[in-house]
């Protein structure tokens, strides 16, 4: 399968039985954001209320995550948000190995089409997608650049881990007041990167 667009990777993600997800979901969630966005958030699965709504991101883990990205300057419109796993996981048990093999293809062509200049991921199984050194725990905050995408990685906390720990709720929203710095270090704008890129260009 080739795509030119992003709308035709989402519709195909929303028709996609490529896993016994499929069966079991009320919808998958292809993620949502500008096509031109220079920052793509990477969470793990939906949940409950994103399989009700096809939409990511919109339950209590969702609300964790507009306050970190307030606590950055940014809104949800900012940024491009998706998972590893586009259909939800029975109970949100953890994706398996076998579906995070048939899932991210799309993923890869959500990053190949959106050509983010930024990747956060979102938790551990995000993170273990990119990369599987250092251990998450080490990586957490900490910038690398993925020469695969050309794209740098920012390794954060899942926003669901703070409801269920609070005690971590200081460590994320820490690294959230990192986010405007590290784009201001890397001259990454927020939006309309390519139109900047051919400007710089010619
Ligand atoms: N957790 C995720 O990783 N993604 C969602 O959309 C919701 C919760």
């Amino acid at each position: 399968m080739h795509f030119t667009t992003l709308h035709e990777v989402e519709d195909a993600i929303r028709a996609c039985t490529k896993c016994p997800l499929a069966q079991s979901r009320t919808h998958a969630v292809p993620g949502e954001g500008p096509a031109d966005a220079t920052l793509m958030l990477i969470g793990e699965a939906p949940g409950r209320n994103e399989d009700a709504t096809g939409r990511p991101f919109v339950g209590s883990a969702g609300k964790q995550l507009e306050a970190g990205l307030a606590r950055a300057g940014l809104t949800r419109g900012d940024v491009y948000i998706t998972s590893i796993l586009k259909c939800r996981p029975p109970n949100n048990r953890d994706p398996k190995r076998e579906e995070v093999t048939a899932c991210t293809p799309w993923l890869i062509w959500q990053i190949t089409l959106i050509k983010p200049r930024l990747i956060i991921t979102l938790g551990r199984h995000a993170y273990a997608f990119f990369q599987k050194h250092p251990p998450f725990r080490e990586a957490l905050g900490t910038l690398y650049h993925l020469e695969a995408y050309d794209a740098f990685l920012l390794p954060m906390l899942h926003p669901a881990a703070i409801l269920y720990r609070r005690q971590w709720a200081e460590a994320y929203y820490t690294l959230w007041e990192k986010l405007p710095h590290i784009l201001k270090e890397k001259n990454i704008p927020l939006r309309g990167q390519k139109n900047q890129l051919t400007k710089h260009n010619i």
